[in-house]
């Protein structure tokens, strides 16, 4: 049987891409591989949202020159959101001269005809999709885990927030049909997933391009009376959209999770609007309030750019304070990444690196006492966990989620993976915890 090795970078939209690719390679008699040497075809999934993402796989490709040599039979194909940038596209072309295959994010299912045409011309293939009303719903995915899957509920992304280049690579929004998204749910609990992630750029927005009234709030509680899902997550959250609405559907639906990511960019009101993130550092923090109190238990997380064009040290004080307001549960943090073709690319005041990573290294200084703290107040308790996998470190020690998606370590064996167990907390740090299965 030929064989396959898939590369991927990004977010979960390409993790879950990578499952769907996996899928049509194994319905034209492909299996995975995780070694290069035995690989037929080798694809890199990228990620475009940050320029460290392209240097990295820019230099991986150049490493598969040598193979590519020995072995000049093997396809090497690239596809993801880096692909659906021309600009990118040109220059890995024009760099990378042993590159067979590329192809983007909305063309998956013509994988087995792109390959056959390599297969049988020994040309480069380029085919490159921007619509989304293009996507192929009917094919399905290989999934990485048994208990575990993500699933799209919309595809591309409207916002145009000026630093971002995914409205560029994943084009425009456009919702999954609710019953197309239901169906795939009952399918996944029928093959024994008991954890589903909702997948959109901006789910909150969910259903604005569909033809009948219905909402993301609608499509959770259809989900929720799904029988067998025991827990439904989301990702991502956009604070402009997120409606009460949204709030009464933790406070109702006991398969969803207590945790809401919600990034928040920065603190300061000049950077939010030349961000074009379309609220304010009030409205945000109105909105942090009301859902903290009317769901007491759950957990906040976000993400948080530091040197957007023109911040100054005012600003960045500005994004410390609202870091002590809020008391983020987790941050992921960013260093501002010019991406050309984006409008802040173009923005003047282009912050120094230096002074970039002198405020991302006080964010952290600030953010990880509070998760250490926050931690702290579950000691204790006894967590719900979704068991995941073998800890890295030590084999009899495993490792899982609660519900509001914090890391547990506790002492357990293999068999426990994909089921929920009690652990009592019994020990905390700043990003994981650690406690006694009691059953
Ligand atoms: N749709 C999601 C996020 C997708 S990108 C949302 O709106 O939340 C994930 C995160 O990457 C963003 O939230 C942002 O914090 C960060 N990011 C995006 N573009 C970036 C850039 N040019 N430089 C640094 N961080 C960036
Ligand atoms: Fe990027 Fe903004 Fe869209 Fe998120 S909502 S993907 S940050 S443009
Ligand atoms: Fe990256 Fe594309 Fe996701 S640019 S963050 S993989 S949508």
């Amino acid at each position: 049987m030929k064989k396959y090795l898939i590369n991927t970078s990004g977010c979960q939209a390409n993790e879950l891409d990578s499952e769907k690719i996996s899928w049509v390679l194994d319905t034209i008699g492909y299996e995975p591989t995780e070694d290069k040497e035995q690989a037929d075809i080798i694809l890199f999934n990228t990620c475009a949202v940050r320029k460290s993402a392209e240097d990295k796989v820019f230099g991986q490709l150049g490493e598969l020159k040598e193979l590519k040599r020995r072995k000049p039979n093997v396809v090497l194909g690239i596809c993801g959101c880096m692909m659906q940038r021309e600009d990118i596209r040109e220059f890995f072309l024009s760099k990378h001269k042993h590159i067979d295959l590329v192809f983007g994010t909305n063309n998956i299912h013509k994988l087995p005809q792109l390959i056959s045409r390599q297969l049988e011309t020994g040309q480069t293939i380029i085919d490159i999709v921007e619509d989304t009303r293009e996507i192929d719903e009917s094919i399905d995915a290989h999934r990485k885990y048994s208990y575990k899957a993500y699933v799209d509920i919309m595809y591309g992304c409207d916002n145009y927030c000026t630093y971002c280049i995914v409205p560029y690579t994943r084009g425009r929004e456009r919702s999954r049909e609710p019953k197309v998204i239901l169906d795939e749910v009952k399918k996944l609990v029928q093959s024994g997933v008991k954890e589903v992630t909702l997948l959109g750029q901006n789910v909150n927005s969910y259903g604005r391009t569909l033809s009948v009234d219905y909402s993301f709030p609608d499509l959770l509680r259809e989900i929720n009376e799904i029988d067998g899902i025991q827990r439904i997550r989301f990702m991502t959250s956009h604070p402009k959209d997120f409606t009460h609405e949204l709030i009464k559907a933790y406070m109702d639906l006991d398969k969803l999770s207590p945790h809401l990511h919600l990034p928040v960019q920065s603190g300061s009101n000049r950077m939010l609007k030349l961000m074009n993130r379309k609220y304010t550092r009030d409205e945000y923090l109105e909105k942090i309030k009301t859902i903290k109190n009317l769901v007491p238990n759950i957990a906040i997380t976000t993400d948080i750019i530091v040197g957007f064009p023109g911040e100054t040290e005012q600003d960045f004080q500005e994004t410390l304070d609202l870091v002590k307001e809020v008391e983020f549960d987790l941050a992921y943090t960013f260093l501002y990444s010019i991406r050309e073709g984006t409008t802040a690319a173009k923005m003047e005041k282009q912050v120094p690196d230096k002074i970039k990573h002198e405020r991302f290294q006080r964010l952290l200084d600030t953010l990880n006492p509070i998760g250490l703290k926050l931690n702290q107040k579950l000691l204790g308790t006894v967590q719900k966990v979704l068991v995941e996998a073998v800890s890295k470190n030590d084999n009899e020690v495993m490792s899982g989620r609660t519900g509001s998606a914090k890391l547990v370590h506790f002492k357990g064996g293999e068999e426990l993976i994909g089921k929920i167990v009690s652990v009592r907390i019994d020990n905390v740090k700043t990003f994981t915890l650690e406690g006694i299965m009691i059953d």
